[in-house]
């Protein structure tokens, strides 16, 4: 069964050592291969502990996981040429510009020569920075350095998309684009998994929504739907009110 997925994860626990509440509490993940699946929870939840958990950069303490039928972290080796990830934190060489950036990342996932240049050079035009590729970073934008972390990602064309918070601190323009790029990515082929505590993004994009709470699951499923059987929430931030008596965003944001 878990072979059906892009994503499985079965009873996952995680405890970090000092903190009496275990993180990730049985958490049952069932991401679809071809879903855009957006995984929601307010900040401190535990959603980069998942992400973590799922590309092997951390432990877990019981439960199991696969990835693409592959056993984490049995097969992390393979696994890795299949998975992409996005992390939360920008992880580039600031004195490069944005192309040297993406060639390097592109050598280190074996990705070269002709076919690392066009690579480059489609995907630096679908996210507008054909025009900026040659500046150092350090000249970039705040949007336009998301959008390099993210391309760096996508490089080895990954089948499985993992992005932690890819629009957090990014202007309107750039989300806009990062969104629609990602719809396209994702009717491509590719399965994404969209990490956010931004709830109205989620709900435009993807097609199936996990709302988390108490490193679990509390509700899943297609956003519209979800709102057509809560009527009385006239969203889903409501809705995760109503289930949890949580916030979802910071009040400040
Ligand atoms: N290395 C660590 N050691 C101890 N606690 C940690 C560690 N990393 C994260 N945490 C704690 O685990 C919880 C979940 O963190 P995280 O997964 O980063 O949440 P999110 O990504 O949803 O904001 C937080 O309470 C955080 O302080
Ligand atoms: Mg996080």
């Amino acid at each position: 069964m878990p072979d059906k997925f892009a994503i499985f994860t079965e009873g996952l626990v995680k405890r970090y050592k000092g903190k009496s509440n275990s993180t990730l509490n049985s958490l049952d993940l069932r991401i679809p291969r071809g879903s855009m699946y957006g995984l929601l929870a307010p900040n401190g939840a535990g959603k980069t502990t998942t992400i973590d958990i799922l590309c092997g950069l951390k432990k877990f303490d019981s439960g199991r996981v696969m990835i693409d039928g592959l056993n984490v972290p049995s097969e992390l080796g393979e696994i890795k040429k299949v998975i992409g990830l996005v992390p939360q934190e920008i992880a580039l060489f600031p004195s490069l510009t944005g192309r040297e950036n993406l060639k390097i990342i592109g050598g280190m996932y074996g990705v070269e020569g002709k076919v690392l240049n066009e690579r480059v050079d489609d995907l630096l035009t679908r996210f507008g920075l054909e025009n900026s590729a040659d500046r150092q970073l350090t000249q970039y934008s705040g949007g336009m350095k998301r959008r390099i972390n993210l391309l760096a990602g996508l490089l080895h064309k990954p089948k499985i998309l993992i992005l932690d918070e890819p629009t957090v601190g990014v202007d309107a323009q750039s989300r806009n684009l990062i969104l629609e790029e990602l719809v396209k990515i994702n009717k491509e082929g590719t399965t994404v998994l969209f990490i956010s505590h931004y709830l109205e993004e989620a709900e435009c994009i993807c097609d199936i929504v996990g709302l988390m709470d108490g490193g679990k699951i509390v509700l899943e499923g297609n956003p519209v739907e979800l709102a057509r059987s809560n009527p009385e929430c006239k969203n889903l931030e409501a809705l995760y009110i109503k289930l949890t008596g949580k916030q979802m965003r910071d009040t400040y944001e």
